[in-house]
């Protein structure tokens, strides 16, 4: 058994999808949750750029003694993963990619579309992954960059949101024919009740979920799962942005929860 908190951050406020889904099914895990809301976007930015934000707030989560952290954010992942499971070896660090990309191959699809920021798409993480375990996949990705800055501003449920869904994803679902889907984004999994209205007949894979599995595996391998734990949820923002407030609000509305400003150092 393992009471310490289990640490997950994304840019903004769409890793809170994560955070759902870990308390959805492992409901005695406590979190520290980091959405780094004075700086998102982070997926139009420059892959050093990535690395060093997510660099800072993984410190940040060392310093607090997390027992596993959780990049909630396809991003960060694609750019900065690697180096920080080199820099901190013993804390297991779990990125929102690979546990996706296990599921999408499990099920046996053949023929997938990924959406995601443009350093996802441009990084061609998720082909490369995909490929190496099913090497005849074909695979076919798209950067949707207005999506997470309109989340962020709190315009998720509205006719602007699925006229941009329908900009992004209307030639590209149809010039490629697929019937599965992966959210490539943390910050997706919100608008996918447009993308069921506007193309009923996709799958989604939302990589929120799946990481949420593939944590619960490992701590269940190394005996590492809370149990009783005293420890608080602490959400904390670079910015106190309000519609981060109001989205910890609307997924957490029985939990008494407390939001902190926290400054990342430059
Ligand atoms: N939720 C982040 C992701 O999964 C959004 C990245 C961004 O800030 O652009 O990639």
């Amino acid at each position: 058994m393992d009471n310490r908190p289990i640490g997950v951050f994304d840019s903004g406020l769409g890793g809170l999808t994560t955070v759902a889904e870990l308390q959805r099914l492992l409901p005695e895990e406590r979190v520290i949750y980091i959405g780094d809301t004075a700086r998102t976007p982070y997926g139009s930015k420059s892959p050093e750029t990535i690395k060093k934000f997510a660099g800072q707030i993984v410190d940040y989560l060392i310093r607090h003694n997390v027992k596993m952290i959780i990049i909630a954010c396809n991003t960060a992942t694609a750019i900065a993963l690697d180096d920080l499971r080199k820099k901190y070896p013993a804390v297991p660090i779990i990125g929102v990619i690979e546990p996706t990309v296990k599921k999408v191959v499990n099920d046996g699809c053949t023929k997938v579309g990924v959406i995601a920021t443009k350093a996802t798409v441009s990084s061609d993480v998720y082909g490369k992954e995909l490929r190496a375990m099913a090497p005849d996949i074909e695979v076919h990705s798209t950067a949707c960059p207005a999506i997470v800055p309109l989340i962020e501003e709190g315009l998720t449920d509205t006719k602007i949101m699925e006229l941009t869904v329908q900009h992004y994803l209307d030639s590209f679902v149809k010039d490629h024919d697929f019937e599965h889907l992966i959210l490539g984004c943390t910050h997706y999994p919100l608008v996918a009740g447009h993308i069921h209205k506007l193309y009923p007949g996709l799958k989604l894979y939302s990589s929120s979920e799946e990481v949420v599995n593939e944590a619960a595996e490992i701590l269940r391998e190394r005996d590492m799962l809370a149990s009783g734990s005293e420890f608080k949820d602490r959400y904390y923002a670079s910015d106190m942005s309000d519609n981060f407030i109001a989205m910890v609000d609307m997924l957490f509305k029985d939990t008494d929860f407390k939001i902190h400003l926290l400054m990342l150092e430059e």
